[in-house]
This record gives structure tokens, sequence and C-alpha cells, in this order.
């Protein structure tokens, strides 16, 4: 039989334990599926979507409360971009986790990390999208940021924002790369990904010979559960859209200025928080860059996982880099705790 796409994919068998929900918690699958509804959402928005900034704000209230299913349209669009944030980390802490980083799928890690940081990118340019009061903090302390990095701060402000202050041509260059390049970048290195895992030989679990389990599960079984798992996912992320509505606040009117009650993002409120502590390019640039490369050298830096722990949860040989891993999150996630206490 000629193999085809589908069979590249998925092989007719597979070792039981790479499809276990326990294991994997079908986190990147997951990650897939909310990328695919993203793209599908993202060019219904586009239709009544307008891309100026008199008129951006307008148009998602025309598309929220006037066109039929736009209201819901627009919230699965929002839902999926923050639960693909949400579901991105959780896959790279049970790849940490399980050590599933160890040789060969040490360069597929760094796409994971590439892909981590375009999720982040694509939310934070389309809620910039929204040119509403809300976006404020993004806007002005979030650009501003990127001045505070020593001789190359004040061009590459101007390459970002497109003038010496954010105005329409800012706008544009967000909408540019929210549509399309971060777009376009996101889909091949997804495309890549899945290719590596299959490539590396699937989802890690100790070879052959020191496997305790033996027993396999076919492509339908397969095919059976992440059906099942888009299903249960897709009601659920449904249900929420019909209920709770992504945030709109009233038009920007005056020109764009720090205001008090500015709130980051919420993926960003640990860096909003950290900026509290002073100088602002090494709590707004240094840290955040330093933690990514961290994140990002688990697999060159730390001890190898050993090949028979493969396919288990926290595994002894790989102790160091679960307790970075650990750590690192959960100050990012105190730091946004607090942010939220502070700014509410
Ligand atoms: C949009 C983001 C991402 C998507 C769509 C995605 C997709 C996937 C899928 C479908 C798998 C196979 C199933 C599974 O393990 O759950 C996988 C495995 C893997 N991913 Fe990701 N992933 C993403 C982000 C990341 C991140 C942030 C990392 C870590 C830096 C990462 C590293 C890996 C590794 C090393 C494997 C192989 C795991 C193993 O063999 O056990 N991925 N990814």
């Amino acid at each position: 039989m000629r193999p085809s796409f589908f069979h590249h994919l998925h092989p007719p068998t597979i070792p039981a334990r790479q499809a276990r929900l326990r294991y994997t918690l079908a986190a990147g699958g997951l990650a897939i599926f909310l990328s695919l509804i993203l793209l599908v959402t993202g060019l219904l928005e586009m239709f009544y979507y307008i891309p100026t900034p008199e008129k951006a704000s307008a148009s998602i209230q025309t598309l929220t409360f006037l066109v039929p299913y736009g209201g819901l349209v627009r919230n699965l669009h929002y839902w999926s971009a923050q639960f693909l944030v949400i579901v991105t980390l959780v896959h790279l802490l049970r790849v940490i986790l399980t050590g599933a980083y160890a040789p060969p799928r040490r360069l597929n890690y760094l796409l994971g990390m590439g892909l981590l940081v375009l999720a982040i990118l694509l939310d934070f340019t389309g809620y910039v999208l929204r040119w509403d009061e809300g976006i404020r903090w993004a806007l002005v302390t979030g650009t501003n940021l990127v001045k505070s990095i020593p001789l190359i701060g004040n061009a590459f402000y101007r390459l970002l924002v497109g003038g010496a202050q954010p105005g329409p041509a800012t706008f544009i260059r967000f909408y540019g790369w929210h549509i399309f390049g971060l777009t376009l970048a996101a889909g091949i290195l997804v495309a890549w990904h899945i290719f590596r895992v299959r490539r590396d030989g699937g989802i890690a679990v100790p070879p052959p010979p020191l496997r305790e389990d033996q027993r396999r599960i076919t492509r339908f079984e397969l095919v059976r559960r992440e059906v099942l798992a888009m299903l249960l996912s897709a009601t659920a992320l449904l249900l929420l859209s019909s209920f709770v509505p992504a945030p709109l606040a009233a038009p920007i009117t005056a020109s764009a200025t720090a205001s008090q009650a500015a709130r980051a993002p919420w993926f960003f409120l640990w860096i909003q928080q950290m900026l509290k502590l002073g100088n602002p390019f090494f709590w707004g640039v240094v840290v955040p860059l330093a933690v990514l490369v961290l994140l990002s050298l688990i697999p060159y830096i730390f001890p190898k996982p050993a090949k028979p722990e493969l396919g288990r949860w926290f595994p002894k040989s790989n102790r160091l880099a679960q307790v970075v891993a650990l750590l690192i999150l959960l100050s990012m996630l105190a730091l946004t705790l607090l942010a939220l206490r502070t700014t509410s």
C-alpha cells in the first residue's frame, strides 16, 4: 500500500503509552485544534473588522452587536487565543516534567519555544487591534520598554511603532504582523513541529527492549480519542463563548498617553509587576529574555533524562530541570497574582 499523508501522521499502530491522556494531557493536539479555530474565526472577523485607528473599535462593536453570530465568532477567537497560551504553557511544562526534550528531540523543543513566543506575540498584537482604552498599557508602557534598550532602543522603537509615538502607523504595523507575518510564521513552525514529532519516533517512550508496557493501539483508536477530545473541547469553548464575552472598552479618544489605571494583558502582568522594582531595561527586558533563554537551554545545560525513565512523569534523572522550570513558572504565577491584586 502506498503511504498516504494520513499514514505519515498516524502509523497503523503506536505504543499505547504514547496516546495516554494522563501522560500527554492532549496539550499538543489541543494547541493545534485551537490554532485552527483561531484561523477560521480570524478570517471570518476580517469581513467586518475595519483596520484603521478611527474605525477599528466601532467595527468590533458592529461585529459584536449587529452581525448575526458576530459576537460568538469574536468570543471564540478571543477565548481560543487565551487558551492557546495556557495550553502551550501546560504542554511545555509536561515536556519538561517528563524529560521528553532529550535527544533526538532537542531541535523540536526549540521549535516549540518558537511557537510559545509566537502564540504570545499573536495574542499581544491581536489585543492591540481592539484599539480601545483597555490597550493603553500595551500601547504606551509596553512599546516604551523597547526604548530602554541601550544603543539600539530608539531605532528599534521607531521600527516597531512606525514613528516617534504610537499612532496610525503603529496600528497598521501591528495589523500586518497579526494577520500575516506572525500567522505565517506560526503556520510554518506548527507544520515543522508536527513533522519532527513523527521524525523523532513519535511521543517519547523508552525503546522497545526497555519498555515495561508492550501494548499498542491502532490508528483508528487514536483517531477516536482525538475526535472525542476535539468534541469535548469544542463544546466547552462554545459554552464559554456563548456566555462570557470578550472584553471591549470605549474607543481611544485622546492621544495615547500612559494612564494610571492601565493594566497589561494577563500574560504580561508578571512583567508589569516586576517593573515596579525599578530599572525598566533590567526588569522589563533583561529578566524576561533571561527566562526565555534559560527555558530554551534546558535540553542543553541540564543532565539528560535516562532512556528507561522516558514516558513517565517526574523522572529522577532530570530533577534539576523540573525544579528550575517549576520555580520559574511559580514565580511568574505569584507575580501575576500580585499584579492582579494591586491593579484591580
Ligand atoms: C502552538 C504551540 C504548539 C503546538 C501546536 C504543539 C504541538 C505538538 C504536538 C501535537 C505534539 C505531539 C503530542 C503531544 O506531545 O502532546 C507535540 C510534541 C512535542 N512538543 Fe509541542 N507544540 C507546541 C508548543 C511546544 C512548546 C512550547 C514546546 C517546548 C518548548 C514543545 C515541545 C515539544 C516536544 C519536545 C514534543 C515531543 C514530546 C514527546 O516526544 O513526548 N511544543 N507538540
